[in-house]
C-alpha cells in the first residue's frame, strides 16, 4: 500500500488526514495517508525517516513550506515562484518539490464559488509566506488590477517586486492599508494571519465595491473577524479558506496518484463536521 502524510507543528488539527482518506475511497486508490508532527528542528529528518520506511510523498504545511522548498531536489516552476513547497513526491534519487495552494485558491474561486478574476480588481492583503504563495497563480488569471496591501509597507513592496516581471497587462501595485483610500476592488482576499490574533487587517471600507467578494485563507466554524468585518459592511458575498484546503489537497493527490477526486461532496462533508464540532 502506497504511504502518504502530512508533516508539521503543530498537526494534531489538520484535516489533510481525513481529505485524503476520502478521496482515496471516492476514486478507489489503496492508500494510507497520516499526520506526523516534527520537531521544529527536525523536518528533514522526518522527511527522511519517512522515506526510508516507503513513503511515496508528503504534504508539508506550517512552518516547514520554506524548508520543503530547501529539500527538493527539484521544483515546479511555482514552487519555485512560491518560495514554498507544500507537496514532495519521492521519486527514486529524486525529490520533487511543488505548491499546490495558489491552485486551489483559485479553482475554489473560480469553480467553487463562481468568482471570475479576469479582468476584476483584485486585492491581497498580507504579504507573508501565504500571500507569496499565491501571487502568481493571481495574476495568471488576468485581473486588470492586483494590488498587495500590507501593514508593513515594506515587505509588500518586496513581494510585488519578486513577481513584477509575471505582471503582463495586469496593473500591479503594492502599499500599506492607507494607501488604499481611494481605491475600490471587486474581490478581497486576506492572506494575513491577523484571524489568529482575533485581529482584521485595518482596510478602509471604501476598498470594497458595492458587491465584492470577501474571501479568507483562514476558515473557522463561523465567520472569521474578517469575514464578519465585510458582513457587517452589508457584504454577502463571503467565503473562507475551507475550499482552498480541499483543493489544494485534491490538486496534491491528483499529482501523486493520477486521477482527480471530487472536492465537492469533501468539501460539503467537512464543513458540516466543522459546523457540528463548533
Ligand atoms: P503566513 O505564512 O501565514 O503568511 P507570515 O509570513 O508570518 O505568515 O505573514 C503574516 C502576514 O499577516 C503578514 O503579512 C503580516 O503583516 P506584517 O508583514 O506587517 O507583519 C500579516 N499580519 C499578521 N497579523 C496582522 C494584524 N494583526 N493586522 C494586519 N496584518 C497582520
Amino acid at each position: 500500500m502506497d504511504r502518504y502524510a502530512v508533516i508539521g507543528h503543530p498537526i494534531k488539527h489538520s484535516k489533510s488526514p481525513i481529505i485524503h482518506a476520502a478521496f482515496a475511497r471516492q476514486t478507489r486508490q489503496d492508500l494510507s495517508y497520516q499526520a506526523l508532527l516534527a520537531p521544529l528542528d527536525g523536518f528533514s529528518d522526518t522527511v527522511r525517516t519517512f522515506r526510508a520506511d516507503g513513503g511515496s510523498g508528503v504534504n508539508v504545511t506550517v512552518p516547514f513550506k520554506r524548508e520543503a522548498c530547501a529539500l527538493a531536489t527539484r521544483l515546479t516552476a511555482r514552487a519555485e515562484a512560491a518560495g514554498a513547497v507544500n507537496t514532495l513526491t519521492f521519486r527514486d534519487d529524486i525529490v520533487v518539490g511543488d505548491n499546490t495552494d495558489g491552485v486551489g485558491l483559485i479553482r475554489d474561486l473560480i469553480v467553487n464559488l463562481a468568482c471570475p478574476l479576469a479582468g476584476r480588481r483584485v486585492l491581497l492583503l498580507g504579504a507573508g509566506g501565504a500571500a507569496r504563495g499565491v501571487v502568481l497563480p493571481l495574476l495568471q488569471t488576468k485581473p486588470t488590477i492586483l494590488t498587495i496591501a500590507n501593514r508593513t509597507e515594506a515587505r509588500a513592496h518586496e513581494l510585488r517586486a519578486a513577481f513584477v516581471r509575471h505582471a503582463g497587462q495586469v496593473l500591479f501595485t503594492a502599499g500599506s492599508y492607507q494607501d488604499l483610500d481611494g481605491w475600490e476592488f471587486d474581490v478581497v482576499i486576506n492572506a494575513t494571519s491577523a484571524s489568529l490574533e482575533n485581529d482584521i487587517p485595518p482596510i478602509p471600507a471604501s476598498a470594497f465595491a458595492p458587491d465584492a467578494f470577501a474571501y479568507d485563507m483562514m476558515y473557522s466554524a463561523g465567520d472569521t473577524p474578517f469575514l464578519a468585518m465585510a458582513r457587517d459592511l452589508g457584504l454577502t458575498r463571503l467565503a473562507d479558506g475551507l475550499g482552498m484546503l480541499v483543493e489544494q489537497a485534491a490538486e496534491s493527490f491528483a499529482l501523486w496518484r493520477g486521477v482527480r477526486p471530487r472536492s465537492a461532496p469533501v468539501l460539503s462533508r467537512l464543513r458540516r463536521k466543522l459546523a457540528s464540532s463548533s
